[in-house]
């Protein structure tokens, strides 16, 4: 048995001991882990009895290649269908990852419920609370009688065992980082572990095809912890966020083999358990004030749904000579560069004002289309006089002041047509006629060049 030392941030290896990790520079990471030789795939599938994960080994021509139409597994809640790309794949390993607290467990209990009620068993291995403790939880979800398996355990060798007793259509793993497999002499949650885990959960999927959904912890910065092989090994990485401050949470898909990704799901917390949110947009603009100055509502796109969210601005003049800006919801190097643009394009003097931009709800949006947003925000608080109403907008802003099209035009158009909006401020080359045929009857569109233009035609 070989011994090698590895990095717990990053999963680097060194055959000895290092103060400080020399790819990702983290101090004092290196711990010593047991490695045995590796075997062929086909073996330790074999030993687990179960088929050969990914084919028999030989080369196969392209067009011998059957196409297998994919079916698909609804989980029993359609925004978790959606960001999964229409329902779990039979085989596919699913990766959940967030913070504490948000509700991943919540999640999987009520997707497993659901799931056990249509299409029968699921196996629910908890590593991180007894079985009480989540049936205390599923009671307040109303999970039932539903045919739902739970197994208090962290060894991966017995939730294995379980799988081949049970026998179940769904495995659920919360979370990979409280499992060890005693292969490795490390302890739960390191590297080696962990990897060792999600192979062993790999293959189980793909010989059995069964789909499996493991739960990720994440880490101070955000990102899931563990090595990034986990991200590489599974199939669909999912993040769960939101605020603690709001109700509601936000699943996103990044990574999807068998989806589009930055797809989105739309949740809300309620005292039982999560309430999908079918139309996110009505709950980003409830609160939203009319004809106040300083805000703005965006039609962004997160992955393939559109969704109508408010941007607001606060522009004050500077008390101590150098003069803030601050921006939630948005990239701040994004708002000083437009700033800039609409200080040297556009005239509107912001060098002694402290400038806040806010998108409200706790949504982040990070495409450049909400840059019109954002400018029209300003703009508007700066001047005093509120946007016209009924009024979507989106649109790049370039650094020469000019306004360029975005992707998906009439798609966000007819979601703010659906909201009851009139009136959209789009860059020229979205307003052209050939997608009018698309556009909503009822909704004026009003095409901008420059952001000069954009501004006339948003306030009078
Ligand atoms: P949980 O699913 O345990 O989070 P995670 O597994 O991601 O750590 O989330 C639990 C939180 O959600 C907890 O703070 C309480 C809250 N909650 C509700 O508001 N309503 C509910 O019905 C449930 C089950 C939890
Ligand atoms: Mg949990």
């Amino acid at each position: 048995m070989k011994s090698v030392f590895s990095c717990q941030t990053c999963g680097a290896q060194a055959p000895k001991w290092l103060g400080r990790c020399p790819e990702c520079s983290a101090w004092n990471s290196f711990v010593e882990e047991t490695v045995k030789t590796v075997e062929r795939p086909g073996k330790i599938a074999d030993r687990q009895g179960a088929a050969a994960p990914l084919g028999g080994g030989q080369a196969t021509r392209y067009c011998d290649v059957d196409a297998v139409v994919s079916t698909r597994f609804s989980t029993g809640i359609g925004e978790f269908d959606r960001v999964l790309g229409g329902g779990i794949v039979p085989g596919s390993l699913v990766l959940l990852g967030g913070e504490p607290g948000i509700g991943k467990s919540t999640l999987l209990l009520q997707a497993a419920a659901a799931f056990a009620r249509d299409l029968g068993p699921v196996l629910y291995a908890s590593g991180e609370e007894s079985e009480h403790q989540v049936k205390m939880r599923g009671e307040r979800l109303g999970v039932g009688d539903a045919p739902l398996f739970l197994l208090a355990e962290t060894c991966i060798e017995r939730i294995l065992e379980e799988v081949d007793r049970v026998r179940p259509s769904l495995l659920i793993v919360d979370s990979i980082q409280t499992v060890f497999s005693l292969k490795m002499a490390s302890a739960p949650g390191s590297v080696g572990q962990v990897r060792q885990a999600a192979t062993d959960l790999l293959f189980t999927a793909k010989g059995r095809n069964l789909p499996t959904i493991v739960v990720g912890h994440v880490t101070k910065d955000g990102s899931l912890a563990g090595p990034k092989v986990l991200e590489h090994v599974v199939d669909t990485v999912l993040y769960f966020e939101g605020d603690r401050h709001h109700s509601h949470r936000v699943v996103r898909a990044v990574k999807n083999r068998f989806g589009a990704v930055s797809e989105l799901g739309v949740f809300e917390m309620t005292g039982s358990g999560l309430k999908a949110v079918p139309n996110p947009s009505a709950l980003f603009l409830a609160e939203r004030p009319q004809n106040v100055p300083g805000s703005a509502v965006l039609c962004s796109l997160e992955g393939s749904r559109p969704i109508l969210v408010e941007v607001q601005a606060l522009v004050g003049s500077a008390t101590f000579g150098n003069a803030r800006r601050t921006a939630s919801g948005l990239d701040q190097n994004r708002l000083a560069l437009l700033l800039a643009v609409l200080d040297k394009r556009a005239g509107l003097n912001l060098v002694t004002d402290d400038v806040y931009v806010n998108v409200a709800g706790g949504m982040t949006v990070d495409e450049p289309a909400a840059d019109l947003a954002i400018i029209a925000a300003v703009a508007s608080s700066l001047r005093n006089r509120p946007v016209h109403a009924n009024t979507v907008v989106f649109g790049e802003v370039g650094l020469a002041g000019e306004i360029r099209s975005t992707s998906q035009a009439v798609l966000r158009i007819r979601e703010a047509a659906q909201l009851g909006f009139s009136r959209c401020v789009v860059p020229e080359g979205n307003a052209d006629g050939g997608q009018s045929g698309d556009v909503p009857k009822g909704m004026a569109l009003v095409g901008v060049r420059t952001i000069g233009e954009a501004l006339e035609a948003l306030m009078s």
